[in-house]
């Protein structure tokens, strides 16, 4: 198949470029577009075998349920059963924006979306060009990230080319995403709403909204604390091919650490990829050293975090070694992201 690559403008013409990606997904096709978060993988929520198609693409289980995209709040009513106060009231905050519900479905979605569930994920997303994307397509749009399954979600429409040229229709092309990390998601179909997936939409912004919120023992700690309620949360997700290994504690011991395990790696033949802050970057010795940003500058760090490891998969690093973050705010995203990533291998020094 080939895979049409078109580049946003940001001018009149634009518009012909979502009309025929609108086009493609109506006719069953995928088509990659830009959101604020990360990159989605785009197909028809209402047609099953957009969805089958979906997950061939990604190389995905067909377990793992998708995020249906949706551009008008109005249109929630045709795809959940039930749209609960609280549910509701998430929404005039945070919609559009970077936030995921799991609300309970209505008989329009089929369970190829949702993965069998009798839930489904529902999110308006802020991109004006993922809106006029959806609202093209014909309002509801499947989407999970656009990268191969077990590869970081790409943030430029370069990594998407990476992974999915030649498997989908189209990539709409709008260059960087603005946040780098993928929605939040909170489960409204609990007594208590349940976090289970942390985003910029941080724990406490939603706390405000709704008073109680609980929140997935899963998301910061390893396998040990059960199986997590995201189903898509459970496969080894965001690994770059470099064994990576998060080194926490205060900053000259961690500066200290980092290099004499990125020497004796280096001695063994290893090569080694560094990830530190601005703030540290200069006292690292390694093959390749990158910052991810203001130690303290969690923005900075969101966006930046899945290029690097795409980076160093480009460069062919063996071994990965990474500052901590604080798990405060939208850190707590940043490490659970890091720590799957590292498959929870986190030194304590
Ligand atoms: O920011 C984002 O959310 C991006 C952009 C493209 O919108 N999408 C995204 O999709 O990250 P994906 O498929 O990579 O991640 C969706 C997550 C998976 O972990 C999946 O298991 C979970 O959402 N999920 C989807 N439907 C669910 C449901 N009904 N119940 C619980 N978890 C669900
Ligand atoms: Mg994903």
């Amino acid at each position: 198949m080939e895979t049409i690559i078109s580049k946003i403008s940001h001018t009149i013409k634009d518009d012909e470029i979502i009309h025929t990606a609108g086009d493609i997904i109506k006719s069953g096709g995928l088509v990659a577009f830009p959101t604020e978060t990360v990159y989605g993988l785009g197909g028809d929520a209402l047609n099953p075998d957009s969805s089958r198609k979906i997950y061939a693409a990604k190389g995905r289980p067909s377990d793992n349920p998708l995020i249906i995209h949706i551009c008008k709040l109005e249109d929630i009513y045709r795809i959940v059963s039930d749209f609960p106060e609280k549910a509701k009231k998430l929404a005039r905050e945070f919609w559009p924006g970077p936030l995921t519900m799991v609300l309970p479905k209505s008989d329009k979605v089929p369970k190829e979306t949702t993965g069998g569930l009798n839930t489904v994920a529902v999110r308006m997303p802020v991109d004006p060009i993922a809106l006029s994307f959806i609202e093209a397509a014909g309002g509801y749009v499947a989407a999970p990230s656009a990268n191969l399954s077990g590869r970081p979600s790409p943030t430029s429409a370069k990594y998407v080319e990476e992974d999915m040229d030649g498997r989908i229709d189209m990539i709409i092309d709008d260059g960087d995403v603005e946040i780098g990390l993928e929605s939040t998601i909170v489960d409204m179909t609990c007594e208590i709403p349940m976090l289970l997936r942390p985003g910029m939409i941080t724990a406490e912004m939603l706390k405000e909204v709704l008073g109680d919120l609980e929140t997935d023992k899963t998301i910061l700690a390893g396998n040990i604390a059960g199986r997590p309620k995201a189903p898509g949360m459970k496969y080894k997700h965001y690994a770059p091919k470099g064994e990576l290994t998060i080194i926490a504690g205060k900053p000259e011991e961690v500066i200290k650490r980092i290099n004499e395990l990125a020497k004796t790696g280096m001695q063994q033949g290893e090569k080694v990829g560094i990830i530190g802050t601005d703030e540290n970057i200069s006292f690292y010795y390694g093959d390749s050293i990158k910052s991810v940003g203001k130690h303290d500058d969690e923005v900075s760090i969101a966006k930046r975090l899945y290029r690097i490891l795409r980076e160093f998969d480009d460069e062919n690093v063996t071994l990965i070694y990474s500052e901590s973050f604080s798990t405060g705010g939208m850190g707590q995203a940043i490490m659970n992201r890091l720590l799957k990533a590292a498959g929870h291998q986190i030194l304590y020094v």
